[in-house]
């Protein structure tokens, strides 16, 4: 069971969600997870690579949420640090991770990434789908007895229930015979179908929370459509949050109900969606929107919007750390000082120099 933390009970040290003397842990009814101030670093010989650097947003329930910036800017840790799977050689270092659970909010990050509590919650309340189907399913197993395994794990169901609410499941995520398919092998199954079963087993214990890295980036555009489809109708359906994390605006206009981006490690802005598309602030969101493929013009039609590269995340430009490629560089501010948070309109926040 989730401590309270809310209502601040005393625990021992070795309690593993000491909250480090920090004090009451305060959320509204309406948030279900609410990150804040979250840093987490890699650790190795070539120094230390802050992926995720001092981020906070929140997610209300049953809000869709899209996390969006090139390759490299923190994403995935971002959602590897909620589940705590980071690498080993990776580490939370600063920050929370409050879920609302039960009837109290407890601190993720506080949490033994090993224990109890968070596998109890990972799966169950706060579930996720890769971009590579074959990073959930084990080949050896047919994706009836995986979908099965993770519903016995989280309910007190037999076997014969268990396999009743995974071909439910799978009828709900658009699987053809589901009957008959629940015993395939997921080699045997086309990418859109394992897509759908990875879904499906990610749904099977109905969370309040589905993260979705990259869900689309490996399957063609019509199959793109009909996950992303899918994936909205079945948020609706089961009044679950849903977090999507894309290098694709376009998915992000179609699909979310916030948005925030970000870039090495930090959330440079963060806005309404509607917002963000009709007034977006930082010079990096203004370029990411102007990357957009052109219609009908295929993927080698993109207008390159933001010139240069992500530099070396061991190299972190001073300042701004978008300051190298940025066109309202203002030499002297932007490589001077990183840039704090500041509030531009309802719900709009960003991390630029130009509106402070
Ligand atoms: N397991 C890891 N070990 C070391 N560095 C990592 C690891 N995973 C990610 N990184 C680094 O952390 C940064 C953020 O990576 P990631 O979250 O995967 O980016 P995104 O998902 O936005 O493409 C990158 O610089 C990446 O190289
Ligand atoms: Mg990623």
């Amino acid at each position: 069971m989730a401590t309270n933390l809310q209502q601040g009970k005393s625990r021992s040290p070795q309690s593993e969600h000491s909250e480090g003397g920090r004090g009451q842990l305060l959320m509204t009814e309406d948030v279900l997870l609410s990150v804040r101030n979250l840093s987490t670093h890699f650790f190795s010989r070539e120094g230390v690579l802050r992926a995720v650097d001092g981020v906070s947003f929140d997610v209300k329930k049953g809000e869709i949420l899209g996390i969006a910036g090139e390759s490299g800017c923190g994403k995935s840790v971002m959602a590897q640090s909620i589940l705590r799977i980071v690498p080993s050689h990776g580490r939370i270092v600063d920050g929370e991770i409050l879920l609302q659970h039960d009837s109290g909010v407890v601190d993720l990050a506080q949490l033994d990434g090993r224990g109890d509590l968070i596998r109890s919650i990972r799966g169950a309340v706060v579930s996720m789908v890769f971009q590579e189907p074959m990073t959930s399913f084990s080949m050896a197993y047919t994706i009836g007895n995986q979908i099965i395994e993770v519903i016995r794990l989280h309910q007190e169901v037999d076997e014969k229930e268990a396999r009743i609410r995974a071909i439910d499941i799978l009828r709900r995520v658009g699987m053809p015979k589901p009957e008959e398919n629940i015993d395939a092998y997921p080699f045997a199954l086309s990418g859109g179908m394992r897509q759908r079963a990875m879904i499906a087993m990610a749904l099977s214990c109905h969370p309040s929370l589905l993260i979705a890295d990259e869900p689309t980036t490996a399957v063609d555009v019509t199959i793109q459509a009909q996950i992303l489809e899918l994936m909205k109708s079945l948020q609706h359906e089961m009044h679950m949050a849903l977090v999507v994390i894309t290098h694709d605006m376009a998915v992000i206009s179609e699909l979310c109900d916030r948005v925030m981006i970000m870039y090495l490690g930090k959330d440079v802005e963060n806005a309404p969606a509607r917002e963000l598309f009709s007034n977006p602030k930082h010079p990096y969101t203004i370029g990411l929107l102007h990357s957009v493929p052109q219609l009908g013009g295929g993927k080698s039609q993109k207008i390159e919007a933001i010139t240069g590269m992500v530099p070396s995340p061991y190299n972190r430009p001073t300042g701004c750390p978008f300051h190298p490629r940025c066109p309202e560089f203002m030499p002297g501010v932007c490589d001077k000082s990183e840039p704090p948070q500041v509030i531009v309109g309802p719900n709009h926040s960003v991390r630029c120099h130009l509106y402070i």
